[in-house]
């Protein structure tokens, strides 16, 4: 007898070669445990509507959690024979109970129950994803109440640009984690969704429960079609759409600090524990895990686009391809993780060099704008005030000094009666205190902001 599932209507052996290129048990075993629940939800159901007996399904459960330990334990042995997880798990079941395990399979196929281990490994991957960062904005907003009161350059283009409070700076990452978590959560509404039911796409034609499976496994809704369950494959490309904002978002954090610890800028005191050294270069202490997790980044949208092409020409239903869908999953989440698993502390130990800062916070005009702007309030047009702020930083230019070092006179010419009031915003302190939308750098909104996130993390 064949020991494939599906050996009756076969008379030859499967081509090893076929065997070791069709296999899925490589990757899939991480499923082993997401497998067992859905089975023992699906065995409880059969005994439910008298398709197994409450005796048969009480084997099954328990039998399952035996092979569970099993797996735990390092005892189950693969063969690229049984192909994947689900073959393995169900022939292990029936190794130990016969007539009594070959009912298991009744009313499903692997079809629906792959999706279904999908989508509950899916579900949990959200949920610690979440913790993570979670975790990493609260090492941003730590910091940022650390470094109360820094101002720090803002830039556009990497050119100065305004200043800005260090812990406006930082919860501007905390915001864009934030919106990682926001979109995560949503993305889970419809990864939670039962798929076990559909069997191989046209449904069943015994009278399986789906709705005591669905409560069984915490589902919020059944998936409506059957049909469409097994070539349905968007909450996984949703997710690791997730996953590549998540990776986009440290990659652009990671680039910002690789080029704020560089002698150039010297910005950041990055930590000892997180850097590495040259094995020629005595001096030198490298930002590898910031470039690491710049460079894995390129990895996890790798796998988005290799889903993308995965599935952008399957006909429904099923289809062998959407094999490939896992090696996929699991590695931008691996990667994902990785990063947030460095980037938390890393963040949490980085100090910012204060004097460094400070002594060069005058140079690059960040006190322009906010000239204008007082400008603007005492009745010039805007665009009046920005061509005269342009012309007094031209004058700077040309004599190689601030704006705040310019003669009474120059202003005048520049903007005639703008006098003295005009120039107590000059110089970048005062710049700061000047703001006062909601969201900006202005002390109070930043303080208010800061203290709603060490409540909300
Ligand atoms: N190993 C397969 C996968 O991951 C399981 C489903 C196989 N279904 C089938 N009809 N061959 O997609």
């Amino acid at each position: 007898m064949s020991q494939k599932t599906w050996g009756g209507r076969f008379s030859g052996a499967t081509d090893q070669r076929v065997e070791q290129f069709t296999e899925s048990i490589s990757v899939d075993r991480r499923l082993y445990r997401q497998d067992i629940v859905a089975s023992q939800a699906h065995a409880r159901m059969l005994a439910e509507v008298g398709l197994v007996t409450p005796a048969e399904a009480d084997a099954i459960c328990t039998t399952l959690d035996a092979i569970a330990a099993d797996i735990d334990a390092g005892r189950m042995e693969y063969s690229v024979s049984l192909e994947d997880i689900h073959t393995h798990i169900e022939r292990a079941l029936i190794a130990k109970l016969g007539d009594v395990g070959r009912k298991l399979h009744t009313g499903r196929s692997r079809n629906d129950q792959v999706v279904t281990d999908v989508r509950l490994w899916v579900r949990d991957a959200i949920d610690e994803l979440d913790d993570r960062l979670k975790e990493l904005q609260r090492a941003f907003v730590s910091f940022a109440g650390r470094e109360d009161g820094i101002i720090l350059p803002g830039y556009t283009h990497l050119q100065r640009a305004q200043p800005v409070l260090a812990a406006h700076y930082l919860l501007a990452y905390v915001e864009k984690f934030q919106r990682d978590r926001e979109r995560l959560a949503d993305c889970r509404k419809r990864v939670n969704v039962l798929s076990l039911g559909a069997a191989a796409l046209a449904g069943s034609s015994l009278p399986i429960d789906r709705e005591s499976v669905r409560r069984k496994l915490g589902f919020d809704d059944i998936a409506r079609n059957s049909l469409d369950v097994s070539s349905d494959r968007d909450f996984l490309l949703e997710f690791v759409f997730c996953l590549s904002l998540v990776a986009v978002h440290l990659s652009g954090w990671a680039e910002e600090w690789v080029i704020w610890s560089t002698t150039e800028f010297n910005f950041l005191e990055l930590p000892d524990a997180f850097c590495t050294g040259s094995s020629i270069m005595p001096h030198k202490k490298n930002p590898d895990v910031l470039e690491l997790v710049r460079g894995k980044s390129g990895r996890v949208i790798g796998t988005l686009n290799q889903l993308l092409i995965l599935v952008k020409a399957l006909p429904l239903a099923y289809n062998r391809d959407l094999q490939e869908d896992k090696a996929a999953l699991f590695d931008a989440f691996d990667t994902v993780v990785g990063c947030l698993a460095v980037a938390a502390p890393m963040v949490e130990q980085t100090k910012f060099r204060r004097e460094v800062i400070a002594a060069r916070l005058e140079d690059g005009f960040l006190d322009a704008t906010t000239l204008m702007e007082s400008l603007i309030e005492s009745g010039v047009p805007m665009r009046s005030a920005h061509e005269a702020v342009g012309s007094l930083v031209k004058e700077c230019e040309s004599r190689r000094c601030r704006l705040a070092d310019l003669p009474a006179e120059v202003f005048e010419k520049a903007a005639p009666g703008a006098g003295a009031k005009v120039r107590e915003r000059l110089g970048v302190a005062n710049a700061v205190a000047a703001f006062q939308s909601y969201g900006s750098t202005a002390p109070a909104e930043v303080e208010r902001q800061l203290s709603e996130w060490k409540k909300r993390v």
